[in-house]
């Protein structure tokens, strides 16, 4: 059914052993430091802030000798006061201007912007006592979580959705695929499970949200470390979105692009102007293959893939909602220019964007129905061959 189009290998045991060595590195010695981050945050203290940054900050030296994972770590330590001054009004590069030059050769360095991302927040984070927290708190600590526990079962998904886009449709291997994929993405929407038990929409929405604000570097605004810089729009791209004429979800996904694992965003171009999943398989169900089972068991397993969108999608909506109508509630007291940006998530969108998204992840899916009902149907006239 399809060319091998991949030369590039990814392993998701290399990708996890990545998360591990970053994570044990402490390449800024700031172990001890950093953890007066919540104590200084609590107190707005943003001289000792500075001072914190400044200590912490490697020379140009020290960083050419840096190889990426030490980057990686260190950006991740100075991430964690860049959001924090940031959460108080400090726009950070007009406190330390030689900010810009070092971030931008760590930022090299990474294969990832100048600043931290969500991969620095979660995964490279390290844990128990070594974990960094801008402040501390338990809806902090399981934010992080849900983030982690979701993050390498999404990874491996996409790496399995790439393997069937070289899978035959005719092949039982089709359907066991979609049936890991499925066992996999559970804990991707267990993440969100934890983010709706854990995290008070009300502290997320007042307090922890602006800690992922973005920051002016370059001249331009740089994202901050928001969990909306999940691969998840790898997946829909592999599976539904890739030849999707919606240009707001195509500029979405291309605004996120650069924030995501260069690995992942590699996947993502190889599918560049390329069918997605369901487009290949609605084409190919449409008429141009004989009926069989096998076939009809691959269609119904890659629904159920595309159905766990939905399953991830409708509840973290109802999350985003409820915590951005606390925010909504303060702006009908306080309506300044900030407060209307700060109805917008970390990426800059609203929740609207959620509505349009699933929106279009349900048309999809019908799109996938109509064509397992047509391919099914009796009066369609195919040559029935039941194996
Ligand atoms: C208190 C918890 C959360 C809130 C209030 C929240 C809110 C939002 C908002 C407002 C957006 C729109 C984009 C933007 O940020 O500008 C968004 C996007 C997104 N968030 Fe969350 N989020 C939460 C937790 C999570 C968790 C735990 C995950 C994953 C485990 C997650 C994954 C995503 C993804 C993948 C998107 C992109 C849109 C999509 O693919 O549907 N979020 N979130």
């Amino acid at each position: 059914m399809h060319s091998a189009p991949f030369s590039v290998e990814v392993s998701v045991t290399s990708l996890s052993q990545e998360n591990e060595y970053i994570s044990n590195l402490d390449p800024l010695k700031a172990d001890q430091l950093i953890h007066k981050l919540p104590f200084l945050n609590q107190k707005k203290d943003t001289i000792e802030l500075v001072l914190l940054l400044v200590d912490i900050m490697p020379s140009m030296n020290e960083i050419h000798t840096f190889d990426k994972y030490q980057a990686n770590a260190a950006i991740r330590d100075i991430g964690f006061l860049l959001g924090s001054l940031k959460r108080h009004q400090v726009e950070p590069v007009n406190i330390i201007p030689e900010l810009e030059d070092k971030m931008n050769l760590m930022g090299e360095k990474s294969g990832l912007p100048p600043r931290d991302t969500l991969l620095h927040y979660t995964v490279w984070n390290p844990t128990d006592f070594r974990r960094r927290t801008y402040t501390g708190t338990q809806d902090e600590q399981f934010l992080i979580e849900s983030v982690v526990v979701a993050m390498e079962p999404l990874v491996r998904c996409i790496i399995l959705l790439r393997n069937l886009h070289l899978t035959s449709l005719s092949s039982p291997e089709f359907k066991i695929i979609c049936q890991e994929i499925v066992a996999l993405f559970e804990n991707v929407i267990e993440g969100i499970v934890i983010a709706r038990r854990k995290v008070s929409p009300s502290y997320f929405a007042n307090e922890l949200r602006f800690y992922f604000d973005p920051i002016i570097l370059n001249n331009r605004e740089y994202l901050g470390p928001g969990a909306v810089e999940m691969p998840m729009f790898v997946f829909d791209h592999l599976l539904w979105s890739s030849d999707c004429q919606d240009e707001e979800y195509r500029i979405f996904k291309e605004t996120y692009l650069p924030y995501i694992h260069p690995e992942m965003r590699n996947i993502y171009l190889e599918f560049e102007n390329k069918s997605s999943m369901v487009s290949k398989v609605c084409r190919l169900a449409d008429g141009q293959v004989e009926f069989n089972s096998i076939i009809l068991d691959s269609l119904k397993s890659l629904s159920s893939c595309c159905r766990l969108l939905k399953s991830f999608r409708m509840p973290h909506k109802k999350i985003a909602e409820e915590a951005y109508a606390h925010t909504k509630k303060q702006d009908l007291t306080f309506t300044t220019n900030e407060n209307t940006h700060r109805n917008h998530g970390s990426g800059g969108y609203s929740t609207d964007i959620l509505t349009h998204i699933l929106n279009l992840t349900n048309q999809k899916i019908d799109m996938l129905e109509i064509c397992i009902s047509n391919f099914q149907a009796p009066e369609s006239g195919r040559n029935i061959s039941r194996n």
